[in-house]
């Protein structure tokens, strides 16, 4: 049937049919601003106005939008000749508003993926309310969930538009958002005399204090939420800067940069057929029907693709895990496991085609509890093809098994005063992005494969295919563009395979694209793990001894088994400095869902135990918990004490830590916080006027790791046009975390230009260079180091262009001008005696006057060591001694992540990671029944947090300088999903005086412990 909407002021006459959304709709239209998220309408992503008012278009017929004004993200953005924006040529520029500008200019947005729901619901708010308060604003976008950024930036993005609109006098975002540098009391800090970066290949320090500036003060913050603390830290131009992401202005837009906004023509809908049994062989499967129904171009079972055992996991080769996939097998392991996949012409037609595939399954026996894995008598794993890693036995459903001694663990604790053991577990949970993973392919003009996908790692994910394929790698190009949010989810190879089959089946371009419940079930989550720790102390305060074990749970595939688990005790059991440690990690199979990379990477559920231990250690022996901890802990020429015994599963490498500012962190954060401890008297327990409310506060102190040593590589190319401007390539995959910014802004720092003159392209594996992918905590250290050793090689090029042009003018009495003592800032190459040249006027010379060529740079890094970065987590929390109900009321994180290259997008980092890492103390869990089903593959039933639920959050940065890396930085994406759980489960622990050693926290485990208590 047509009908007519009037979308953006226009009218315009669609064919439909009766059932279609308002969202379908609008996204064959053109309409790309409006995202999937979900099938209930409960992530709010697809939300646009309806006559005004914020709505979820999935949840809308199109039918029922006929007659109303339908607003889109498209319909905001103008092309104007007034004010400022980016250029649309002779037309005018492009007129954000001011929503979308705010949105920019706060950090509001990461992945981007929730952004255009985000402004929409926020415009419904303004137009009725142009003075909200801060609730109201949250009020506002609680129906948009965002895994990202813990609405904090948000938030102050709304209230700036609000008061754009308002026409008040708004400061420039700098100031208004605090980022001023607090210099604390006292000399806490060491950082080193000069920040000067170790330069190689040609990079060049500045002139004394050239380029570099000290601000001093912090600027008073309307919403107040990242402070960032040092003692004479010392700022470059761009470095150091809040700088907008570069691909800010384009999510604002909603424009159509994510892999589900790409139409191809004669595109294919491609979906998966998936099993409802945890355990079964497929006796029988007949697809003749599924084939013969019409839209139908193809079935693909176990008896059509060639059968290739490989492993999903993302990881450089060699993979350090099992052999224990293929596509499509006729033996299923879990329910949501695939069995086959169709192309068709819609979803629809694809949808009716899996209900006639006939399978005949012969259920076995499943394992839904990892402690009867091991040695149980059903095998999960017994196919022939099975291909092991390590110490690997499918025969005992042992995916990995790690053990390592450092010292002598049982004399130690012999020498212990006192032992504490207790046995910790952690549920599996899901990363959740709001993207689900979708993946387009296609054959190109040159009958080449082409992957558009939401991958972290397109380069491991043409190697991992070329041989499931049958396709030469060089015939395979893997595109990745923003991707909505990753989290580790996204380390794998999800359905490229799938997708691909079907492509070369049919010829066809195929889009594949998880629904929410395939996501949560068919995906990867966090490993769940049962954490058995003793620990040896004595009576002076000392660590002498630590013995972890680990039952860890990788569902029915071993994808990341093996690197995770060893993450676990790698990290946790390294932050303190105990002379003997044993770490044992038995890895099993169950026919649960498969475990894969979450970020954190196994590192969350260590410091669960670590942490909550430490805790109890401290309570039980009267201990002040901050002082008892740092006592113990590793300091700066430390050895890093599982480095010598472990490394992601290759040989080890023993590490000396460069750069720990982690005291200086905990007790900046403890008095920022307010941090006190019932032995400062119990008052702050107490809520007045609610007897039914414990208040109490938790710290915790955590490690994380940057990069992976002599393993990670990126690389990076950059080459410099006409205009002075220049081009970046880099196979770094930004997930919506800001590398492409972050590492534009080092580049920039190089070259002397400007964020805007440099031009990210990320990434390409037929484009741009090598990287292994986002992961372990690496982009900006590898890639970023990678794209330093690029841009300083470009700037000695500039250099010596510049002392060209410099001495062609030279009188004969006058020494010629050495490149080495030009400096590059302000755009121009200055020389000594203060002439200069601008970046174009060299551009022009290199391309077009005289030697010509052309002035590039290529670099790769790749590091001996992973410099720890280490934070302090304290929380607050109020706990509901009649149900049981934890409201953690504040957060806050001080950390060590060496230098900050970019304020906002660091703090955002933090503030996005300390809410995933709430979900994982308080809410988040996935539920089975006892057929391995899980009964909570919803949003609303999987409880991650709204705007309108968040704490109080605040970060705290203090900067130290990591000597191994060009710009002094470390690794910030991952360690705030380390702390937040146990220092909400200390905090418990100290308002109710009870150690719950399971999480999630929920209302019920509470209220029973508080029973127990009782009786
Ligand atoms: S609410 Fe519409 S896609 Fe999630
Ligand atoms: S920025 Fe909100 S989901 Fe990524």
């Amino acid at each position: 049937m047509e009908i007519t909407l009037n979308i953006n002021g226009e009218d315009r006459s669609f064919q439909i049919a009766a059932d279609n959304t308002l969202l379908s709709v609008l996204r064959r239209e053109g309409y790309l601003g409006a995202k999937h998220g979900c099938d209930d309408g409960s992530c709010g992503a697809c939300t646009v106005l309806v006559d005004g008012v914020a709505r979820t278009s999935c949840t809308l017929l199109a039918l029922q939008a006929v007659g109303a004004r339908i607003t889109t993200i498209e319909g905001l953005a103008s092309i104007s000749t007034q004010g400022e924006g980016p250029p649309m040529g002779w037309h005018g520029h492009i007129a954000l508003h001011p929503l979308q500008r705010a949105f920019v200019e706060t950090g509001a947005i990461q992945c981007g993926y929730c952004t255009p729901a985000m402004i929409l619901a926020a415009k419904a708010l303004l137009d009725q309310e142009p003075n909200p308060t801060p609730e109201q604003v949250r009020d506002a976008l609680s129906g948009v969930l965002c895994r990202c950024t813990g609405y904090v930036k948000p938030v102050q993005a709304v209230l700036r538009a609000a008061a754009y609109l308002r026409g008040d006098a708004v400061p420039p975002w700098e100031e208004e958002a605090g980022l001023g540098w607090e210099y604390p009391s006292g000399e806490l800090l060491q950082p080193p005399e000069q920040i000067t970066p170790p330069l190689d290949e040609g990079m060049q320090p500045s002139a004394a204090g050239g380029p570099w500036r000290a601000t001093q003060g912090s600027v008073q913050t309307s919403t107040p939420s990242t402070l960032v603390a040092a003692t004479r830290q010392e700022m470059w131009r761009v470095v150091g800067k809040p700088e907008p992401k570069v691909d800010a202005v384009k999510l604002a837009q909603g424009r159509p940069a994510f892999a589900g906004d790409l139409q191809l023509r004669g595109m294919l809908v491609g979906k998966l057929l998936r099993s409802p049994y945890p355990h079964a062989r497929i006796r029988r499967i007949d697809a003749s029907k599924a084939r013969a129904l019409p839209g139908v171009h193809a079935v693909l079972t176990f008896e059509d693709v060639p059968r290739v055992v490989y492993s999903t996991a993302g990881q450089s080769h060699p993979i350090p895990g099992p052999l224990d996939r293929v596509s499509f097998d006729n033996k299923v392991r879990f329910v949501g496991d695939r069995v086959a996949a169709v192309a068709a012409e819609n979803e629809k037609i694809a949808e009716e085609a899996l209900k006639l595939i006939e399978v005949e399954y012969e259920p076995l026996p499943a394992i839904l509890d990892a402690r009867q894995a091991l040695d149980y008598p059903v095998v999960i794993h017994d196919e022939p093809d099975y291909v092991g890693f390590g110490h690997s036995d499918p025969q005992r459903n042992l995916a990995a098994q790690l053990h390592i001694e450092l010292g002598d663990v049982d004399a130690a604790m012999q020498q212990a005063d006192r032992v504490f053991e207790a046995e910790y577990s952690v549920p599996r949970v899901q990363q959740t992005p709001i993207e689900p993973y979708v993946c387009v392919t296609y054959w190109d003009e040159d009958d080449r494969l082409t992957f558009y996908t939401s991958t972290q790692v397109p380069f491991h994910i043409r190697r991992i295919l070329s041989p499931v394929l049958g396709l030469p790698m060089r015939r395979m190009r893997v595109i990745k563009p923003r991707i909505g949010g990753g989290f580790g989810n996204k380390q794998e190879v999800m359905i490229e395979d799938a997708c691909a089959h079907l492509t070369i089946a049919t010829g066809r371009p195929v889009k594949m694209e998880y629904t929410r419940e395939e996501q949560f079930v068919s995906s990867t989550t966090r490993h769940a793990m049962i954490i058995r720790l003793r620990t040896g102390v004595t009576r002076d305060g000392r660590i002498v001894a630590q013995e972890m074990h680990v039952l860890s749970d990788t569902g029915a595939y071993g994808n990341h088994a093996l690197t995770v688990t060893g993450n676990t005790g790698h990290k946790a059991l390294s932050l303190y400095n105990v002379p003997d440690i044993r770490f044992h990690a038995d890895i099993v199979y169950t026919n649960l869902p498969t475990a894969g990379a979450y970020r954190g990477y196994g590192v969350p559920q260590g410091f669960w135990a670590v942490e909550t231990h430490m805790e109890w250690i401290c309570r039980e022996m009267g201990w002040d918990p901050l002082e008892f901890r740092l006592k113990n802990a590793i300091k700066a020429s430390d050895e890093h004490p599982m480095s010598k015994a472990w490394s992601e599963g290759r040989a080890p490498n023993p590490e000396i830590i460069q750069s720990c500012a982690l005291e200086e962190a905990a007790r900046l954060g403890a008095a920022r916080f307010g941090f006190r401890t019932a032995r400062d008297g119990g008052d702050y327990h107490i809520v007045p006027g609610k007897s039914h409310l414990r208040r109490g506060h938790g710290v915790a102190l955590v490690m994380q790791g940057t990069a992976i040593p002599y393993v990670d590589m990126g690389a990076a190319s950059i080459k410099m046009n006409d205009d002075g401007s220049f081009n970046l390539l880099i196979g770094a995959t930004d997930l919506g975390t800001g590398s492409d910014t972050v590492i534009a802004q080092m580049v920039a720092e190089v070259l002397g230009c400007r964020l805007e003159d440099v031009i990210v392209y990320s990434s390409d594996t037929d484009m741009t260079p090598f990287d292994k992918g986002a992961y372990a905590s690496s982009t900006t250290y590898i890639s970023g180091g990678a794209a330093v050793r690029a841009a300083a090689q470009v700037a000695a090029q500039i250099r010596e262009r510049a002392a060209l042009m410099f001495n062609a003018t030279r009188p004969a009495d006058v020494a010629p001008i050495a490149a080495d003592d030009i400096e590059l800032y302000d755009r121009c190459a200055w020389a000594p005696d203060g002439r200069s040249l601008t970046l174009q006027e060299i551009a022009l010379h290199a391309l077009h006057t005289q030697e010509q060529r052309q002035i590039m740079g290529i670099g790769s890094f790749v590091s001996p060591v992973s410099p720890p970065p280490f934070a302090a987590q304290f929380a607050e929390v109020t706990v509901d001694i009649e149900t049981g109900q934890v409201t953690v009321e504040r957060l806050l994180m001080a950390l060590d992540c060496g230098v900050i290259v970019n304020p906002v997008t660091a703090s955002g980092q933090v503030e996005g990671g300390m809410t995933q890492a709430l979900g994982y103390a308080v809410s988040e869990e996935m539920v089975f029944d006892g057929n391995g089903r899980m009964v909570n593959p919803r949003f609303g039933d999987y409880r991650i947090f709204s705007a309108d639920e968040m704490p109080d959050m605040q970060v705290l940065f203090v900067p130290s300088y990591e000597p191994s890396h060009p710009f002094g930085v470390k690794a910030v994406a991952e360690i705030p999903l380390d702390g937040v759980a146990p220092a909400v489960g200390n905090a418990v622990a100290d308002a109710i005086g009870l150690f719950i050693r399971d999480i999630p926290l929920t209302p019920e485990k509470v209220w029973r412990a508080l029973s127990r208590a009782d009786a």
